[in-house]
């Protein structure tokens, strides 16, 4: 992977870094010899480097229970809602979402002031067949006002948009979204109120997954990536970078597949202050559906890049056993967590 060059933007978040999480003092991170080659006899972890070996830089990952973040378990976590039948036959679906603050470690030391959706960053990745009726009872406990923005067709009053409709829920305040479930694909939503960077960027988002009504070929494994970061220093960029909310979390958990399954991965971006994000698996080719609103792939390709909102449906199968990096193809965003393996089995 290429070095980036970018001085000041670079100097300025690994300052930031350095100094929330090690208190040591900044030195690069990139290109220099001195963590690379005096390391006795390490373990090469991360991009040909051992995180524990070079000062200031995270030494692994926040245990899931301590951090209130497992990315382990949001990826298979599809939430189906409350099924029942209305009475022209169809499909209804209904969630309760609250809006709550609460503190996350997202890494050593490192304490994020979230604001979530049922108390999780990522929220809940609910799940719909095309053409399902849907309730969401959104309720604000938050200390902000907030909405639900959802990607997909639906009414004016139903996008979750400020001064349209019920506009912004007030603290305090509910409010029931209704629509169907329309396109099938991959899909997200996320609070609107604004500052709009600041309310998605304080973890406000999830996966909104809509199956085909025919369905698709059978996936032996189906999960989805939302990938994010954090801004930790109130500036206008990120320290960290996740799959899943946690940085680093797939390098010390990786992503347990099986040899020749069928692997589908809702994969969706999310990313506030950095314009773009990508998907890089090593070792691999993936089939791309963009959107997830088609039924054949548009792309075979080991790397994808996606900006804020854009999301895609990848498939593939792992020939080998063995471990298989995947990562932002922008080297940054993969030091500063997001980053992790596959761990293939027979
Ligand atoms: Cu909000
Ligand atoms: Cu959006």
């Amino acid at each position: 992977m290429a070095v980036e060059h970018n001085p000041p933007f670079v100097t300025s978040r690994r300052g930031l870094l350095l100094g929330a999480v090690a208190a040591v003092p900044a030195l690069s991170l990139f290109g220099s010899p001195a963590w690379a080659g005096d390391a006795p006899a390490m373990d090469q972890g991360a991009m040909g480097m051992d995180r524990a070996d070079h000062p200031g830089f995270p030494t692994g990952s926040v245990p899931p229970d301590r951090a209130g973040i497992d990315p382990t378990a949001i990826l298979r976590d599809f939430d189906k809602g409350q099924v029942s039948t209305l009475p022209d036959g169809r499909i209804l679906r209904e969630w309760e979402i609250t809006a709550l603050d609460r503190d996350f470690e997202i890494a050593p030391g490192v304490i994020f002031p979230g604001w979530t959706y049922n108390g999780r960053i990522p929220g809940p990745t609910l799940w719909a067949q095309e053409g399902d009726a849907l309730r969401i009872h959104f309720t604000n406990a938050s200390s902000h006002p907030h909405t639900m923005h959802f990607h997909g067709v639906h009414t004016a009053e139903m996008d979750g948009t400020p001064g349209v409709g019920p506009g912004n829920i007030a603290p305090g305040s509910t409010f029931t979204y209704e629509f169907d479930a329309t396109p099938f694909g991959t899909h997200l939503y996320h609070c609107h109120t604004s500052p709009l960077a600041v309310h998605i960027a304080k973890g406000l988002y999830g996966g909104f997954i809509i199956e085909p009504k025919a369905g698709r070929e059978p996936a032996d494994d189906e999960m989805v990536m939302v990938m994010n970061g954090y801004n930790t220093d109130g500036g206008d960029n990120n320290e960290f970078y996740s799959v899943n909310g946690l940085p680093f979390h797939f390098m010390d958990n990786p992503v347990k597949v099986k040899k020749g399954a069928l692997v589908r991965i809702h994969l969706i971006n999310v990313l506030e202050y950095d314009p773009i994000n990508s998907f890089h698996l090593h070792a691999n080719f993936f089939h791309y559906y963009p959107t997830g609103t088609m039924l054949t792939p548009s792309e075979f390709t080991d790397t994808v890049s996606q900006v804020q909102g854009q999301r895609g449906m990848l498939e593939l199968r792992f020939p080998y056993v063995g471990r298989y990096m995947f990562h932002a193809h922008k080297t940054e965003f993969a030091e500063l967590g997001w980053i992790g393996f596959f761990e293939v089995t027979e």
